[in-house]
């Protein structure tokens, strides 16, 4: 006979694992197939600010100890423009809310730490992943499990695989609707052992492009700056990518860099996407495999976390009144969060890089950049989107 769950939840990125860990804390049988290695899905890496709501929802699901031990809170965003450095501070336009610097390969380790604990079953490396029969009252999943063929019987299927994932692609095309971009544009990333140039996130906007400060810690560097999404990694030295991250900050920032051998450095392209509806029959997107945010702001983690908030309330609700109208709750609710968030996830990119050359455009970027930082309402605009809206 088949083997049975509650849930099945494809995917064991962070959006996969945090819903597991919060189904296994409501006592919801759960069981995650992912395609990867474990090795693999730890060893990624991404973006690393966190909002206080991903901060309170790793607290609640048993995952927040090390965070509060290690994440260091920021009190303020700076954005460079026009030769200067200019700070925005949150908590205090926010009722305190602030961010929090706490790398997604931690998040990712934290929670899979957690459920390793607590003994619920995660199946790596399962092949060729196929979801069936979620317009119906009984989905199932087939897998390839040690060579072997595999089912597992369900109520729900949670598709958290992911932008290129299997959920997403299951559901007929005349029932759902994407929307999105790709921005002309990539990122080059570098991670090093060197301390931070500042100790809170800078945004510049430069004439040679677009550059990003952040840390891991006090003594690790996440460093960012716009290049050709058809860019070789190889043509980057490690030289090559200080230098011109230097032209690219304020004189002041640039002298204070210290730089040193990189630990990572990759390119990844920047796009907008989103799904909709979230939900179809008894299958539920959330995360990466129903919406892309750019980078430019740090969303796409805290994004993936607010629909798993909602999600395993639905999920919830479904198990214990027998509510099935809690799934197309959901997609609505998790919906009208992600669009304000891709708004302002667009709004920052367009802002903050370089990519077309009108210089009537640069000369409203450059008031934009003015009026946020320096009116009262830019201000809380900026802060208010940049610590997460209310979920
Ligand atoms: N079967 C099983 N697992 C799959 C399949 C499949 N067919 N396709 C993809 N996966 C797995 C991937 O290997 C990955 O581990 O699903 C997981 C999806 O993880 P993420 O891509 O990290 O997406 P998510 O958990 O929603 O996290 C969102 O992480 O990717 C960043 O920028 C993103 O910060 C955002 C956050
Ligand atoms: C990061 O620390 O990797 C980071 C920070 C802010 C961003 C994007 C990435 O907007």
């Amino acid at each position: 006979m088949a083997k049975r769950t509650q849930v099945v939840i494809v995917g064991a990125g962070p959006s996969g694992l945090l819903l597991g860990c919060l189904l296994d804390r409501a006592g919801i049988d759960n069981i995650i197939v992912e395609r990867q290695t474990k090795d693999h899905v730890l060893a990624r890496i991404r973006a690393g600010i966190l909002e206080q709501t991903s901060v309170d929802l790793l607290t609640s699901a048993g995952a927040g100890a090390r965070l509060a031990a290690e994440g260091i809170a920021h009190h303020a965003v700076n954005i460079a423009f026009d030769h200067k450095l200019v700070s925005v501070p949150l908590g205090a336009t926010t009722n305190g809310k602030v961010v929090t610097a706490y790398g997604q390969t931690e998040v990712t380790l934290d929670l899979y730490n957690l459920r390793a604990a607590g003994g619920s079953q995660t199946i790596y490396s399962a092949g060729n992943v196929e979801i069936h029969d979620f317009d119906r009252d009984w989905p199932f999943i087939r897998f390839v499990n040690n060579g072997k063929a595999e089912e597992i019987a369900c109520d729900l299927i949670a598709g958290c695989d992911g932008y290129h994932g299997v959920c997403r692609a299951s559901i007929p095309d005349n029932a759902i609707t994407t929307y999105g971009q790709v921005y002309p544009f990539g990122w080059l990333g570098l991670l090093a052992d060197t301390p931070p140039v500042s100790t809170e996130v800078i945004y510049a906007n430069n004439d040679r492009g677009f550059a990003l400060c952040s840390m891991r810690s006090m003594t690790r560097s996440r460093y960012y700056i716009q290049c050709n999404p058809a860019d070789n990694i190889e043509r980057w030295s490690d030289d090559a990518f200080w230098d011109e991250l230097r032209r690219r900050l304020p004189p002041e920032t640039a002298e204070q860099l210290i730089t040193g051998p990189s630990l990572e450095k990759s390119i990844a392209p920047l796009r907008s996407f989103v799904a909709e509806p979230m939900h179809f029959g008894r299958l539920l997107l959330a995360g990466d495999a129903a919406h892309v945010v750019p980078p430019t702001g740090a969303k796409g983690l805290n994004l993936a976390f607010s629909d798993i908030y909602y999600l395993h309330q639905a999920i919830e609700s479904f198990f214990a009144n027998n509510d099935i109208a809690a799934l197309p709750h959901y997609s609505q609710q998790a919906l009208a969060r992600v669009w304000k968030t891709e708004r302002f996830s667009w709004y920052l990119t367009n802002l903050t890089h370089r990519f077309n050359a009108d210089p009537f455009e640069q000369k409203m970027k450059e008031a934009e950049l003015d009026y946020i930082t320096a009116s009262p309402a830019g201000r809380l605009m900026m802060a208010e989107n940049y610590v997460g809206l209310p979920l």
